[in-house]
């Protein structure tokens, strides 16, 4: 660290991705890949019931397949030391909870060999009637304890009945979302190796720390001698946030063949079975408001899914408590459980669906007030977070709403709808506002070394998921270290680096980027008061955890986005296009403007898909989910998507971290299903209320 070298900030420039490179070169190693000597293939046994018990396995032609090493069932599995976790303690009894639950697998020599012999393993079961209908009259509703994320289940504020019954204009209608599937492109994959007691995994997970804690309690081993490697990770959405049995069936197969590595990676139909998904939704949604469009009450209940063996309880209206100001407000969520796979988070998992639904609303309202649905949103702007009462850290969701209008031409559209034609294309436009937490989670620290070269080794156990984790850190660390980007080495995705929480929650950067910037700190502060600013000869290193926010429980924090969409219908057949999206976002600072319009691509494009394609449907008869391949489950594709333009406005907010950045991977999906919903019924003067947008329900 010489002085006088001031390098340009690293932090907002558009710099490449570091690990692009290796990666068009295919050089970066994905969890499937590691080159390990003499491996073994795993090959599951899912159950072919809702719900029941296995009475008879049959693997003896299994087990003559040439290259088979062994069956593994729950006759033969070890035994797990935690069966808290019913999704993860997997082979412990004869117990189906779920079709397409793991209940085994075969291991062999090759891949074919496993597959092969698992289509022999006949399996007999005594089944019990099963029950996996979410329906809005089921007498077995019950309100779960909390949320995920830690939310409240219920909130209420003031008179929500009294206020409805007494305003001007009053909205009750229920939106409703399907079972969606997260369905990242690389597969959930595993290489599991036993030796001595102890596991090395590789894992395309969210976060290594999370699956080393979570195989290691399971197993009853000390973490300490469990070892989880994810440097380059083919997209998650979520389903990479937790563990999922897969990697439990893998370990265990590691200990029945100790000392090869087992390979396992589930096929794209496994894993609409395995690795969770968003629960369907049934949101209603009641809107009170004086002549003006000025709301006075807000009432949002939910009814949505989970597993029997294990509860998720998704958020989903916690964003019609601190999104518009109404005295009055009531939310509730409600859960089912039935006789299906457990479900998990996906990429916004409670904004995005409860957004489709309050958005869908509000432009309900705009229409039965006669108002610009962005001005609806404007007069309805609260001051400071309606549900806490505390300031917002920022908040310019009305700067985005007018930079985005008027980059839009909003101002030229007819607020009739069913007013444009265009060569047999009815044409509307619609708006949403996006928004999502700026979350920090515990447990980071980070390692950073300097040597007597001056190069710096920034440690810390963070996951790159595709999202540009790599280049965002290293543009962090080198600002903080006050470095060029070229002199830091940054290594991530290995328990054997500093702790650190999962890339989930749009957290990372806020989560991960505070640990590195505070071991910066104590780094130069170390050098400058016990080395004169002098390297020593056998270097320098550091190693501090993530500080507290000190503005944390002072400010409501989030950011926030306005969506617009173009959308075509045809009037014959009701085929709908999207030409036209535009986002318009306030995030804080931008780390890294290549990687996050990319990241906020991504999500408004997983919005279009939400909101005109993806629905994975469920056979009430045998409890499956039918379409589970990408024939029939489908995400929009580049042919679906037109011209998608993505821009931030310039935010400083000096509460949510040291970089003053807020989280963007989710941000993008939330309002963008409602902006294009809203869309379609100016185009048509048709409400579609669920989704998916599909052409039936446009065909009148
Ligand atoms: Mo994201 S669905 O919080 O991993």
């Amino acid at each position: 660290m010489s002085a006088g070298r001031v390098p340009t900030r690293a932090i907002g420039a558009p710099v490449d991705r570091i690990d692009g490179p290796e990666k068009v070169k295919g050089a970066a190693t994905y969890a499937y890949e590691w080159p390990l000597d003499n491996p073994a293939y795993l090959y599951p046994l899912q159950a072919t019931i809702a719900a029941g018990r296995i009475t008879g396995i049959d693997a003896g032609a299994a087990t003559a397949v040439p290259g088979v090493l062994t069956v593994l069932t729950h006759h033969n599995a070890p035994k797990l030391a935690s069966p808290d976790d019913a999704e993860l303690a997997i082979l412990q009894s004869d117990e189906v909870a779920f079709r397409g639950q793991l209940v085994g697998g075969v291991i062999a020599d090759t891949l074919e060999a496993a597959r092969h012999a698992a289509s022999l393993v006949r399996l007999d079961y005594q089944e019990r009637a099963h029950d996996v209908q979410l329906r809005a009259d089921r007498d077995d509703l019950y309100a779960p304890e909390t949320l995920n994320a830690g939310f409240a289940t219920d909130t209420a504020h003031g008179d929500v009945d009294g206020a409805l019954a007494s305003a001007a204009v009053r909205l009750d209608a229920t939106y409703t979302t399907p079972l969606e599937h997260n369905n990242p492109m690389e597969p959930h994959a595993t290489i599991a190796i036993w030796t001595d007691d102890a596991l090395t995994v590789y894992c395309a997970t969210q976060g290594a720390h999370r699956v080393r804690g979570d195989v290691a309690r399971a197993l009853g081993l000390d973490p300490r001698r469990v070892r989880v490697i994810s440097p380059h990770v083919g997209g998650a959405f979520g389903s990479k946030g937790r563990t999922h049995a897969d990697v439990i069936l893998a370990a265990m197969a590691a200990q029945l063949v100790a000392g090869r590595p087992v390979k396992l990676a589930l096929t794209r139909q496994q894993m609409f079975d395995l690795v969770g998904y968003r629960t369907p939704t049934i949101q209603r949604v009641r809107l009170g408001a004086d002549a003006g469009g000025q709301l006075v009450a807000i009432s949002h209940d939910v009814i949505e899914q989970t597993s029997k063996i294990k509860e998720f309880a998704e958020q989903t209206a916690v964003c019609s408590r601190m999104m518009y100001a109404a005295p009055n407000r009531r939310t509730t969520h409600r859960l089912a459980a039935l006789d299906v796979p457990v479900p998990t988070i996906m990429r916004a998992p409670g904004e995005c669906p409860g957004m489709f639904a309050l958005e869908s609303a509000m432009d309900e309202l705009a229409v039965a007030c006669g108002l610009d649905p962005v001005e609806l949103r404007i007069r309805n702007e609260p001051d400071a977070d309606p549900e806490s009462g505390l300031p917002f850290s920022s908040r310019n969701l009305v700067a985005c709403l007018r930079e985005g209008a008027r980059r839009f031409g909003w101002a030229r559209r007819d607020p009739a709808p069913r007013a444009r034609r265009e060569a047999g294309w009815l044409v509307g436009t619609g708006v949403a506002a996006s928004v999502y937490p700026v979350y920090r989670l515990p447990g980071n620290a980070a390692t950073i070394r300097v040597g007597p070269d001056g190069r710096y080794s920034v440690l810390i156990g963070a996951a790159d998921i595709g999202t540009g984790t790599w280049t965002a850190l290293t543009q962090i660390a080198a600002d903080a270290l006050e470095v060029p980007i070229d002199d830091v080495d940054l290594r991530i995705g290995d328990t054997a680096l500093p702790e650190a929480s999962i890339a989930g929650g749009s957290s990372g950067v806020t989560s991960w980027g505070s640990a590195i910037v505070e071991a910066a700190r104590q780094l130069r502060e170390r050098l400058a008061s016990d080395q004169a600013g002098m390297v020593p000869a056998d270097g320098l290193e550091v190693t501090a955890e993530m500080p507290d926010n000190p503005d944390a429980g002072r400010f409501a924090m989030h950011a926030f986005g306005a969506q617009f969409a173009e959308v075509r219908v045809h009037q014959d057949s009701g085929e709908v296009r999207v030409p036209r999206l535009l986002g318009m976002f306030a995030a804080g600072q931008i780390i890294n403007p290549k990687t996050a319009r990319s990241q906020l691509l991504g999500g408004m494009t997983m919005g279009l898909s939400m909101a005109l394609h993806e629905h994975s449907v469920l056979d009430p008869r045998f409890g499956h989910v039918v379409n589970h391949d990408f024939a029939e489950y489908h995400i929009a594709a580049n042919a679906d998507v037109g011209s998608v333009e993505v821009d931030w406005l310039d935010e400083e907010d000096p509460h949510v971290n040291p970089m003053g950045s807020k989280g963007i991977g989710e941000l993008g999906i939330v309002g963008a299903a409602a902006a294009i919903a809203n869309a379609v019924f100016h185009a048509t003067g048709i409400r579609v209320r669920d989704l998916p947008i599909t052409l039936d329900k446009l065909l009148r």
